[in-house]
């Protein structure tokens, strides 16, 4: 029988991720005084290893909240009322940043990306060479939604040849950061948001912001109302090695240690493991006889799209892998509801928990009456080659 039954749940949702063993047994721990040093250690030390993956010297900043708040955060703290601002939505995400800008009465012109489809350097090139007084950018790096990953040096490339001042860049990297070589200064990202329950193999609750001198400069006379959310009440607290408001105390525990076995594997480690992963699981899916969903050349590394095969109720495949196989799979998101499925492998991932993801998709689709073709043996072996290749 090429699959084994696993008692475990097998967690391939694009977060919140698995988490280590090492990471779980932290979060047991008692409380300590978040306005004490031995807080004020383990945030020196987060802050230290954030700016190593971020590849900043510039500040991080962290807050308690959602990868949702980060990108709320982003936008309240550089920009005013009636600002103009060009948002790039190719997913679900992208909407949502667009949607937060326009809440705050932002000016926000859109160029529409296909779903499943990257930015492209020209279109974003003529949109803004068709805008006037554009202050800001507004990119996803990777669209979660789609399983989609933008060439970033590439669009971000575009909008530094605009005349200068540039406008803004503004980046969700919510689903790449940790995962994917993104280095903010080099690029000249201004500001760069993630989620502690993604690539960082900790639990959700904290927010991480790289901000540049620009943004900087820009949040001086940003006007957006806000409060909470404060970069400069954030910065003064982190200067005293606190938070301005009470810290999600247990996911710091969490993010601390994470790190730590980030660090001990090594940023290009990390980053080569998931690029492999990717790969593998683009592999598997396609030996197998499904079709990807995201463009050829334009697939994420932190999560994989696949269309349902026609006739299949998505719903109902999703639900019969986890109750017969334990393996939780991502659903479409809005009109890709019950269209494609999506594997997370962000974070505390290897082939085997990808074998099995696959296994269990093959086995339900089988039982649902698609024609699969189930992989195992030489051919899973081949796909592995195939991937270390690729
Ligand atoms: C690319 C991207 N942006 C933003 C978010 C929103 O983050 P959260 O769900 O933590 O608010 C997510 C979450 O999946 C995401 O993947």
């Amino acid at each position: 029988m090429p699959f084994t039954m696993h008692h475990h749940t097998n967690l391939r949702i694009p977060g919140p991720t698995p988490i280590p063993p090492e990471v779980l047994d932290v979060m047991s721990r008692q409380m300590i005084n978040h306005r004490g040093s031995e807080y004020g250690a383990i945030q020196h030390e987060v802050l230290e290893n954030l700016r190593h993956f971020f590849q900043t010297e510039q500040d991080v900043l962290l807050f308690t909240g959602s990868g949702t708040g980060g990108l709320e955060a982003a936008i309240v703290n550089t920009l005013s009322p009636g600002d103009r601002v060009l948002s790039v939505p190719m997913g679900v995400f992208g909407e949502r940043f667009a949607r937060i800008a326009t809440a705050y009465g932002v000016d926000v012109r859109r160029l529409e990306v296909p779903w499943g489809s990257a930015a492209q350097p020209d279109t974003l090139e003529q949109a803004l060479a068709e805008m006037h007084d554009c202050r800001a950018v507004l990119l996803t790096c990777n669209e979660t939604s789609t399983g989609v990953m933008n060439d970033m040096a590439a669009l971000i490339e575009v909008v530094r040849r605009l005349a200068p001042p540039p406008p803004l860049l503004l980046v969700d990297a919510v689903s790449a950061l940790g995962a994917v070589d993104l280095p903010m200064d080099q690029l000249g990202i201004d500001v760069m948001i993630t989620g502690s329950q993604k690539a960082w193999m900790a639990p959700p609750g904290i927010t991480m912001l790289g901000v540049s001198s620009r943004a900087w400069e820009y949040h001086s006379r940003a006007r957006l109302p806000h409060f909470y959310w404060d970069f400069t009440t954030q910065r003064n607290a982190q200067s005293k090695h606190m938070d301005a408001w009470t810290p999600a105390v247990t996911t710091m525990f969490a993010l601390h240690r994470a790190l730590a076995l980030m660090c001990a594997e090594g940023r290009d480690n990390t980053f080569a493991r998931h690029k492999r992963i990717a790969a593998y699981t683009r592999q598997r899916l396609r030996a197998t006889g499904l079709s990807l969903f995201a463009d050829p050349g334009s697939e994420s590394p932190t999560v994989t799209s696949a269309r349902v095969p026609e006739g299949i109720d998505g719903k109902a495949l999703l639900r019969q892998a986890m109750d017969q196989y334990g393996v939780v799979l991502g659903d479409g998101q809005d009109k890709l509801a019950g269209r494609i499925l999506r594997i997370g492998h962000m974070g505390w991932v290897t082939e085997p928990d990808i074998d099995d993801a696959v296994a269990a998709i093959e086995q339900s689709l089988a039982s649902m009456g698609a024609t699969v073709r189930p992989v195992s043996g030489t051919r899973a072996e081949q796909c592995l080659a195939n991937a270390r290749a690729e």
